[in-house]
């Protein structure tokens, strides 16, 4: 199988939405090209659904499903005969490369990367599934603001308390066994004090209990830019709903958000962090790939799991005596 053929396969997955021709990112012909920037200097991507870089014709044997190019994922690609990365967030020269351009670095190891974003939301209602309700309503612009994404949804029949939800994520996320593994690695290390990001943030009730029931779900993300007003503004729209399940990002319990649910006398539920994104839209797109791949096509994915460790508590003697020794050498400026 070659490199333009994958190309094929994601457009056919995205129902056409991949750039098959490199003017098109010059044009507003492709919708998905698009522009992220939040006006820091130097810092805007512009998102092309599909090839980014590599040789149309090079053949590929073995494909990695990521969520974020890193160079901790192109070492990885080099090291296991990954000959192609799919990554599911947009990509920038440098930023995810570890910095340093990117083609030279792909063209060392023959990988060839993709990526698939915009171009992969929305075509399929997975993070409601996930989180237990059916959308009724969906906004991608509520308010007026691009991106600011609202649902509305009825929970499925086997969900019927804000407790349902939190069991359904921690059966899906398999929580136990992510417990078990950061269990080990702490005792591993002596450090009781480790975490990671696949078990810091869990599901939280925020307001209500477990046995709260659920039948009507404002599903929002708080990063997007949704407001208490939008909130006010949602619940007049649809008197019915019960529940806020935020999602992807999150708030805490002091926040205006929180308050302003409590007064309209809503539960409050935390879903999965963006962390655990890489089930929620990396196994499908896997999957998807599994079903239009030739079957000696091997798939893997690439699981993000960032570790927190206290200072004091990092590397080994070794390299803690390094560390200070560079440190006293070099890194501090007595100079006036
Ligand atoms: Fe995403
Ligand atoms: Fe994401």
């Amino acid at each position: 199988m070659k490199v333009k053929e994958l190309i094929k396969v994601l457009d056919d997955i995205t129902g056409g939405r991949v750039v098959k021709d490199l003017s098109d990112i010059f044009t507003d012909k492709n919708p998905f090209v698009v522009m992220k920037s939040s006006n820091i200097p130097g810092k805007s991507v512009m998102e092309t659904p599909g090839l980014v870089y590599g040789n149309p014709e090079a053949e590929i044997k073995k494909i990695a499903v990521t969520m974020t190019l890193t160079e901790g994922n192109i070492e990885l690609a080099g090291a296991t005969g990954v000959d192609a990365i799919v990554a599911h967030h947009p990509i920038a020269d440098a930023a995810n490369s570890g910095g340093v351009t990117l083609s030279y670095y792909l063209r060392l190891y023959n990988v060839a990367v993709f990526e698939l974003h915009e171009a992969f939301h929305g075509l399929h209602p997975g993070i409601s599934y996930i989180h237990g309700h059916k959308p009724f309503r969906v906004d991608i612009r509520y308010g007026g603001i691009p991106g600011n994404i609202l649902y509305v949804g009825k929970a499925l029949d086997e969900v019927k308390t804000l407790g349902d939800i939190l069991d359904r994520l921690n059966k899906m996320m398999d929580m136990d066994k992510e417990h078990q593994v950061m269990s080990v690695e702490r005792k591993h290390f002596s450090c009781d004090e480790m975490k990671d990001s696949a078990t810091a943030l869990q599901g939280e009730i925020l307001l209500g209990t477990a046995d709260s029931p659920v039948n009507t779900i404002l599903h929002m993300f708080p990063h997007t830019g949704f407001t208490p007003e939008h909130l006010v503004n949602a619940k007049n729209e649809h008197p019915e709903i019960d529940t806020v399940l935020a999602t992807i990002s999150r708030v805490d319990k002091d926040s205006d958000l929180v308050k302003k649910a409590k007064e309209l006398g809503l539960n409050f539920i935390c879903g999965n962090s963006h962390a655990l994104e890489i089930f929620e839209n990396g196994l499908p797109l896997a999957y998807a790939l599994r079903h239009y791949l030739p079957k000696d096509i091997e798939i893997v994915i690439f699981r993000e799991r960032i570790c927190s460790i206290p200072l004091k508590d990092f590397g080994s003697p070794n390299i803690k005596e390094y560390a200070k020794y560079i440190t006293d050498n070099y890194l501090i400026n007595n100079k006036k």
